[in-house]
């Protein structure tokens, strides 16, 4: 391996933080939601590593799905989007798929297609208005799913939009537009919680939550890391000191000259940048380490390379020395605060670049 930006993914912590979801709500069955590459962490080996544990696994859309089973993923896979085209829903029952549905088109499609499905997350509109139908169409469509003989089982399914903020009355107002919809449907298993939901709101019992980021260890609430709310962090992204050079006071550095040294110090290169999904806009002062000690990012990224000092100006950076940019001790929540973002997006943007290594626990690092 030639330049050393490495993504180290530990598998066990993420089936630890799955099963410290269903401990944080016991009554309830899991998926682990697997979208978006798992969150930048690698969908299948992800998912391979779960595939015996998990009750389900979701993803956003087919394709996603498609890709797990191709990779030998045997638990069933909920789409959380539902089907994009009509055709799809035969797809569903071939593969075993699971899905979503949340408009009359999809329900339509559904009809028309005689695809047996085993069961249907009929996707309720509770206030976040992005998807989902509401209250008083849901036991239509609850009914008219029912007729079809093409479906299993419904579960009543929303989404929350305000969750991770303890203060705001929204997810209250949401759950009880969801009761509301429940009792006039009668007897139907409910899924209403991710992440944040899971870890501080009261949500209703049995029925299916569907932690995403806190499987991945990252905090689904603002200024809090995930290892201060009993998570662990799953990915590290390191690299090493490229090049180094002294500044004296005043000297400038990086595209725009960005970073003006306050004094003289050592300034160290590292091998990684935008193009391997370290944020663009992170500022300089972004923490970061080396070699075990406290550092920070000076001057502007770039699309391979950073450039950092030691917070502490007296302990210079030497080439060679491993830089954590995020995990371990570096929370990827604050980095990302620091690029005006959440940990969700440094995830999820991260590339195909840099080299990824799995790993089964600490020890095996
Ligand atoms: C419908 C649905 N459920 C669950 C999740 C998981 O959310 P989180 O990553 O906040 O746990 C998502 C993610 O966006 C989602 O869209």
């Amino acid at each position: 391996m030639a330049r050393p930006l490495t993504a180290t993914v530990d598998l066990e912590a993420i089936l630890q933080n799955y099963r410290y979801a269903k401990k944080l709500q016991p009554t309830c069955k899991a998926f682990a939601v697997v979208k978006s590459n798992a969150y930048g962490h690698g969908a299948v080996e992800v998912s391979r590593y779960l595939d015996e544990e998990v009750d389900a696994f979701a993803v956003a859309a087919i394709e996603e799905a498609v890709a797990l089973r191709e990779a030998g993923i045997v638990s069933p896979i909920l789409l959380l989007e539902g089907v994009f085209e009509g055709e799809e829903w035969a797809l569903c029952e071939k593969h075993g798929f699971w899905s979503a549905l949340e408009n009359a088109q999809q329900l339509d499609e559904l009809q028309a297609s005689h695809a047996k499905i085993e069961k249907i997350f009929l996707k309720l509109d509770s206030g976040m208005h992005r998807l989902g139908v509401d209250k008083e169409t849901a036991p239509v469509f609850v009914a008219a799913l029912k007729d079809s003989g093409q479906v299993g089982e419904v579960v009543l399914m929303t989404h929350f939009s305000c969750a991770d903020d303890l203060s705001d009355l929204a997810t209250m107002q949401q759950l009880a537009y969801f009761e509301q919809a429940r009792q006039s449907i009668g007897d139907i298993e409910a899924s209403v919680a991710n992440s944040a939901a899971i870890m501080k709101w009261s949500v209703p019992e049995g029925g299916w939550i569907r932690p995403g980021i806190m499987l991945y260890g990252i905090s689904p609430f603002a200024e809090v890391s995930g290892r201060a709310v009993g998570l662990r962090p799953a990915m590290t992204l390191s690299s090493k000191v490229i090049s180094t050079r002294k500044l004296k006071q005043g000297d400038r550095v990086g595209y725009g000259l960005g970073y003006v040294a306050e004094e003289d110090h050592v300034l160290a290169t590292v091998a990684v940048g935008y193009g391997d999904g370290y944020p663009r806009h992170a500022e300089n002062g972004t923490p970061l380490q080396i070699d075990g000690k406290p550092a920070c990012l000076a001057g502007r990224v770039s699309m391979d390379m950073i450039t950092v000092r030691m917070q502490d100006f007296a302990a210079e950076p030497a080439m060679g020395q491993e830089v954590v940019l995020w995990g371990g001790d570096v929370p990827v929540e604050e980095v990302a605060d620091y690029a005006g973002t959440i940990g969700y997006e440094l995830v999820t943007r991260m590339t195909a670049r840099p080299h990824y290594r799995y790993v089964r626990g600490e020890d095996s690092q």
